[in-house]
């Protein structure tokens, strides 16, 4: 049987990575991702049938509805559903503002519950189903991103609840940490400008006892997750920070 994968996010940064790691070990991947460019240099990267880029914001039940009928008539099942999108705001109770703090929910915690919900029926339908959420160590240290933060630890427990739930259709739920890489998340999210960015990632690195990781270090870990060999491991949530949360 083909092994299928669906993330959300397949275009950039992280997500674009694991879509090309996960077609290297021969799964068929469906993306949904919103900039219509950005899905053409995508396509043109990957350069594979087995990648299909949807266009559509995820955070709408259209788009939701979309890709779910699109992987129920394709295929009818989904073996490996990664929950990647995400975005940042700075600042704590004092700078942020109601407002921000909704759609960071918005985004980061209610597209994982309802893409999850949505997708289930076609996990379970699947020989064998994995869960991955992109979490951050940002759920476990504070940085002066306080709804970021409390977003990504939502993700964690969400994780680990999913696991206990999941677990009696075989189906493992884990979530991945990634401390901060080089995919210019932090530009795309208008925290810093783009000219700054290589001094803010010089000056991050000495935060971090091995450096700044890439995009690859964490799809690695992704696809060791989702792998065979990795089939008594679910309700965990795997710091990949290169020592950084251990440097305090
Ligand atoms: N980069 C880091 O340092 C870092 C560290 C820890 C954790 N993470 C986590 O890793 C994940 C990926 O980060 P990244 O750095 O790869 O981010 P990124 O470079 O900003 O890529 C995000 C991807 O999601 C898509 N996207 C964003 N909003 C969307 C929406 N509403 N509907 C559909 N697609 C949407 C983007 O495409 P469009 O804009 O075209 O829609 C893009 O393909 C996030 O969950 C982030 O919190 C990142």
């Amino acid at each position: 049987m083909k092994k299928v994968a669906f993330i959300t996010g397949g275009t950039g940064g992280l997500g674009l990575t694991i879509v090309q790691d996960l077609l290297e070990r021969g799964y068929e991947v469906v993306s949904i991702s919103r900039d219509a460019a950005r899905i053409e240099g995508a396509k043109k990267l990957v350069a594979s049938e087995k990648a299909v880029f949807l266009k559509g914001d995820i955070t709408t039940e259209e788009a939701l509805s979309d890709v779910y009928h699109y992987l129920l008539d394709r295929y009818g099942y989904v073996n490996v559903l990664i929950n990647n999108v995400g975005i940042m705001a700075g600042g704590g109770i004092e700078q942020i503002t109601k407002e921000q703090w909704q759609h960071m929910f918005d985004v980061n915690v209610h597209v994982p519950f309802r893409v999850t919900k949505k997708l289930l029926r076609l996990i379970k339908h699947a020989e064998y189903g994995c869960v991955v959420n992109i979490s951050s160590i940002a759920s476990k240290i504070t940085g002066g991103c306080m709804a970021y933060s409390a977003c990504k630890a939502a993700v964690d427990m969400m994780t680990q609840s999913l696991a206990k739930e999941l677990a009696k259709y075989y189906i493992r739920v884990n979530s991945v940490n990634p401390g901060m890489i080089n995919t210019g998340f932090q530009v795309k999210n208008q925290l810093i400008e783009h000219f700054e960015y290589e001094e803010f990632l010089e000056e991050t690195a000495k935060e971090y006892p091995m450096g700044i990781g890439t995009a690859a270090d964490v799809s690695k870990l992704v696809c060791y997750l989702i792998s065979e060999e990795a089939r008594w491991i679910t309700g965990s949530n795997y710091v990949i920070d290169g020592g950084r949360s251990v440097n305090l």
